[in-house]
């Protein structure tokens, strides 16, 4: 099915430029007209990097539209996990690219979910010292948050995204009806994280969320093209307002906030050795105990508290985390990348709609470890 193509505009002001995200059904067979336009005549050729999975299903469509455009096409697909975002994965497609003979106005297209996204993004920035970027994201997450705003890397390992660059890309290709095809547990997280940028962005964002979920539209819903649209518009505003995630920001506006749930998110992640959750169920969990602290510091009232959980659980079940340690979380918190002058930074609730970051030190231990408790009970 053939959509109307939404636009979002993203600001760089910082690099003096700018570009779009195209989002609609059906989008992937106009692929090629759209990295066209964004290229420009130029432009000779594109290595598609994907994986297996996601070629499969969508590399044809998207090669014919890329070829029909002009473009000679040399495709390359990496290991699918989080464990083959790695340098030495980085590497390889560093090597293929080489090998092909990629040259600077040659582009770099990312067919799939946020690890062929960061990976490829990565690989693009480094290559030849930056050379274009498309993204084709093919997963919830990607849709609304990882394909934009330029954030590329690889994980070191025991840390996620350790090595990265801001590259941002010349274009962002989003075809909606490629998540019809998403295992059920990549929606379930991606829709927790699309709670999560609801619950930080003022009620609007969130309403609509809620509304998208609890009517359980099919992923074929005419109301889709427009949800995804809105939360493109929201991480474009807060990528425009702070490019580079200025670290000692602290307002409503930071990129900061977009860590909301984070916290606990990725020391959930981490205790299970990567292996329970998907990223997304993890932020989910680390929501509610974002928001119980928040409720215990007296800033977030319970009926907020109880339409947050209410969001959370219209995303589907999440795995358990009940069983687990809340003082070997709360250790493994302090090994959070977000650290400020060795703080980390919570990003906690006024409301649904108004974050607020405060700083570890500010929050008695006892009230988080309570809070941990409570929140890591199966049901919000
Ligand atoms: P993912 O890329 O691992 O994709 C999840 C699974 O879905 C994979 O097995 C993949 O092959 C499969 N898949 C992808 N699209 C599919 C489709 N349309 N149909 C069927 N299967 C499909 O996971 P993700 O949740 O998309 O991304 C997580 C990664 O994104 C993490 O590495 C995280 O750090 C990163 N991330 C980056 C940013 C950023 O700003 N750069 C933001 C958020 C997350
Ligand atoms: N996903 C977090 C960010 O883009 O800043």
């Amino acid at each position: 099915m053939h959509t109307k193509t939404l636009k979002v505009n993203v600001t760089l002001a910082r690099e003096k430029t700018h570009y779009q995200i195209h989002v609609g059904g059906g989008l992937l067979s106009e692929a090629g007209g759209i990295t066209r336009q964004a290229l420009g005549s130029q432009s000779r050729r594109t290595a598609v990097v994907s994986n297996r999975r996601v070629f499969d299903l969508y590399g044809a469509k998207l090669i014919g539209s890329l070829r029909s455009n002009g473009f000679q096409i040399t495709s390359w697909l990496m290991g699918d996990g989080e464990r083959f975002k790695s340098l030495g994965t980085a590497e390889k497609a560093l090597q293929f690219f080489s090998n092909a003979g990629l040259e600077r106005t040659d582009a770099v297209i990312a067919l799939g979910g946020g690890v062929v996204g960061d990976l490829a993004g990565f690989a693009a920035a480094t290559y030849l010292r930056g050379i274009p970027l498309i993204h084709v994201p093919t997963t919830v997450t990607a849709q609304i948050d990882s394909a934009i705003g330029g954030k590329t890397g690889v994980n070191l390992p025991h840390s996620k995204n350790a090595i990265g660059s801001f590259h941002q890309p010349k274009a962002v290709i989003i075809d909606v009806e490629t998540i019809e095809t998403l295992p059920r547990r990549e929606l379930v997280g991606g829709w927790c994280e699309a709670v999560k940028n609801g619950a930080i962005s003022g009620r609007k964002l969130f309403e609509q969320t809620v509304t998208f979920l609890s009517q359980k539209q099919s992923i074929a819903s005419p109301q889709l093209p427009g949800l995804i649209k809105s939360h493109c518009e929201f991480k474009a505003g807060i990528v425009a307002g702070d490019e580079r995630e200025s670290a000692m920001r602290t307002d409503k506006q930071s990129r900061r906030v977009l860590n909301f749930g984070h916290t606990i998110g990725h020391a959930l992640e981490a205790v299970t050795n990567y292996k329970r959750f998907r990223h997304g169920e993890a932020v989910g969990h680390g929501m509610h105990v974002a928001a119980e602290i928040s409720k215990s510091m007296g800033l977030l009232a319970a009926s907020e508290l109880k339409l947050l959980c209410d969001g959370i659980n219209l995303c589907g079940p999440l795995p358990p985390a009940d069983d687990l340690d809340p003082n070997e979380i709360l250790r493994l918190t302090q090994a959070d990348k977000k650290r400020v002058s060795g703080n980390v930074q919570w990003v906690l609730l006024e409301e649904i709609g108004r974050p607020r970051i405060v700083a570890d030190q500010e929050i008695p231990r006892r009230l988080i470890r309570d809070a941990v408790r409570r929140g890591l009970k199966s049901t919000c």
